[in-house]
């Protein structure tokens, strides 16, 4: 996935640029470029690595223009290189592109047939050299690239700009998001309204198969049939302001630390004082669902798989979570009285908002859970439950996943409220915990310091296993997923009572396994799989509250106190250990905390 950028403006781009671009490096940041069109003249810079190795090249090699387009990549094909970044460009046309075209090398086959090279291993060269081609058959511009996107497969969103032309920008969008931003004599396309937010707030989202000639009058959008469209123009809320660490080393040590604080405004948009829980509308009339389907990818996913025991536990209804990668091409059956819901930060995750499509037409109602409110899942929703988060820059999710568990919970609540599952005695217990959440994840978070030991010893292990049982087996899967995609160390999670049927073949003495106890109902039989860990010479980081540290922590190669908390939200306040235990792993180790390798914030590519 990649984030797009063009503007077409009354002053030098080249920084606009940057800037927009600075505000989807969330979308990946293997390379960099942008390209200008100058008296006629179309340009471009490029720069392999984080954008700020671009901004460094324009210091030196400046481009003028105020006309221009720009990309952030994550490599899909061909190597993170300066010769494989965009912006694409063959003759007149440069092209910048988010998302993978399926066909590529069937049209770089007839293009080859025609006698044409290439100069790199991308797909997105490929749409350059078509509409250059296209244009030297007589076409102009926008017919030449109306052409070549007639001839594309797979998933796109793509800005061309033309040698010649510095009042033209054609832009597409098909499976990736695509935003036309409205200004005073400008006009602006971004793969987001994050990207554009510090130029305008009058946004204009294509829909699947749109087509938009953008001058600085104005936008001329055709459907996928050729028909022109009048899109909505909106008027997009969101903070212009680009979020800063605000003193901390990282943006994920800022996101975990402000947990507490969001978390208490994620409970107020939802839980009255009175403690009903009230939803946007048009709500979910549960008295009508009888199952769920949840579909989500990695931390989202296994915020799903917490609620699973949550909405069978409590509101007695059958869950079933799949991933989003996974679930279409099940081709699982939607019955009547289903409720699908998505979960998804982003709310552009390419597989996620996949499986809602799959869904739509058969579930009785599509509800998704997200950060991001203007975003693509959000608005194939019939109902979207913001999580309140705030903008989470952190590659590794945290706010987000706390978030998502209380938003979750609350759902489980109002749920089995309508459906009489619960007493009311319960449920006041379970609204007074939700309330208790942002002190306990306070409390939580004071063992910050006391766990960067235990983390300077993780640093050293090769292979790290995560345990859990019950509510806490899906934490446990979210530990490892922490610890591995910022620290790079190999780490896998198991429900506790499975080692013994193979993984515990893995335990040796230079294996660390991390265990995520609570003094729950099932903490004895959890202690047992522990023992029989231990028996091996496994390290066990045994993380629990004082009670069961000290009925269980003899022996242990490490211990983590958590406060006592009721059971029901023990996965929300353990989501505190496991974050900070990996980030300071990953600090000890040294990676980019926020940006680590090979992976990108959103991944709006299948
Ligand atoms: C989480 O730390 C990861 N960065 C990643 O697994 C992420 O949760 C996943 O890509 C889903 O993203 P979404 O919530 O934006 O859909």
């Amino acid at each position: 996935m990649c984030g797009i950028v063009g503007v077409l403006g009354n002053h030098e781009v080249a920084p606009i640029l940057v800037e927009a671009l600075k505000r989807l490096e969330y979308r990946g940041y293997d390379s960099a470029g942008i390209a200008t069109v100058n008296g006629g003249v179309l340009d471009r810079r490029r720069a392999v690595g984080k954008l700020a190795n671009l901004s460094d090249k324009l210091v030196h090699q400046p481009l003028a223009g105020k006309a221009g387009i720009g990309h952030t990549r994550w490599a899909t094909h061909g190597a993170p290189t300066e010769g494989n970044a965009h912006p694409h460009k063959a003759g007149r046309v440069a092209v910048v592109h988010n998302g993978i075209i399926e066909n590529f090398r069937e049209l770089r086959a007839e293009l080859a047939e025609a006698g044409i090279n290439f100069q790199t291993e991308t797909d997105t060269e490929t749409v350059a050299l078509l509409t250059e081609h296209h244009m030297a058959q007589g076409m102009d511009a926008a017919q030449a690239a109306f052409q070549t996107l007639d001839r594309l497969q797979g998933a796109f969103a793509l800005a061309f700009l033309f040698d010649g032309q510095d009042d033209l920008i054609v832009a597409a969008r098909k499976g990736s998001p695509l935003a036309i931003g409205h200004g005073d004599g400008e006009m602006f396309v971004g793969s987001d309204a994050i990207a554009l937010a510090p130029l305008t707030d009058r946004i204009t989202y294509l829909e699947e198969g749109d087509r938009a000639v953008v001058t600085r009058d104005g936008v001329e959008i055709r459907d996928a049939h050729g028909t022109l469209a009048n899109r909505q123009v909106r008027q997009i809320q969101i903070d212009a302001a680009r979020v800063d660490k605000a003193g901390h080393k990282h943006f994920m040590a800022k996101e975990i630390a402000e947990q507490p604080t969001v978390l208490s405004n994620t409970l107020a948009n939802y839980l009255g004082t009175d403690g009903q829980i009230s939803l946007p509308d048009p709500g979910i009339d549960f008295t009508k669902i009888d199952r769920l389907t949840m579909v989500a990818c990695g931390t989202a996913y296994y915020a799903c798989l917490t609620a699973k025991y949550w909405f069978e536990q409590i509101a007695r209804l059958p869950v079933e979570v799949d991933v989003a990668s996974e679930f279409r091409y099940r081709e699982p059956p939607v019955p009547a009285r289903t409720l699908a819901l998505f979960v998804s930060q982003s709310g552009e995750t390419a597989d996620t908002l996949a499986a809602l499509r799959y869904c739509e037409g058969k579930a009785d109602k599509i509800v998704s859970i997200i950060n991001v409110p203007e975003s693509s899942i959000a608005r194939e929703s019939n109902l979207a439950l913001p999580i309140h988060a705030g903008v989470e820059v952190g590659v590794a999710s945290t706010k987000a996943f706390t978030c998502q568990l209380t938003v979750l919970l609350m759902l489980v609540l109002k749920a089995a409220q309508e459906r009489g599952t619960l007493s009311d005695a319960d449920l006041a217990d379970h609204i007074s915990a939700l309330r208790g959440i942002p002190a306990l994840i306070n409390l939580g978070l004071e063992q910050s310091d006391a766990m960067k030991t235990t983390a300077r010893k993780l640093a050293e292990a090769r292979d790290i296993l995560f345990l859990g049982r019950g509510i806490m087996y899906p934490l446990a899967h979210e530990g490892a997923l922490k610890l591995k995609e910022i620290s790079y160390i190999h780490a896998e999670a198991y429900a506790s009572g499975e080692l013994k049927h193979g993984p515990i073949a893995l335990i040796d003495k230079n294996v660390p396994v991390v265990v995520m106890a609570p003094r729950d109902p099932l903490f004895d039989k959890t202690v047992s799989n522990m023992q029989e860990v231990m028996a091996r010479k496994g390290k066990v980081v045994l993380v629990s509250n004082a009670a069961g540290i000290a009925e269980a922590g003899e022996g242990v190669w490490s211990k983590i106190a958590m406060p006592d908390c009721p059971d029901i939200v023990a996965p929300i306040l353990y989501a505190v250990p496991a974050q900070l235990l990996a980030y300071h792993t990953a600090v000890a180790k040294g990676t980019d905390v926020d940006q680590p390798r090979n992976l990108a914030k959103s991944v709006t590519v299948e």
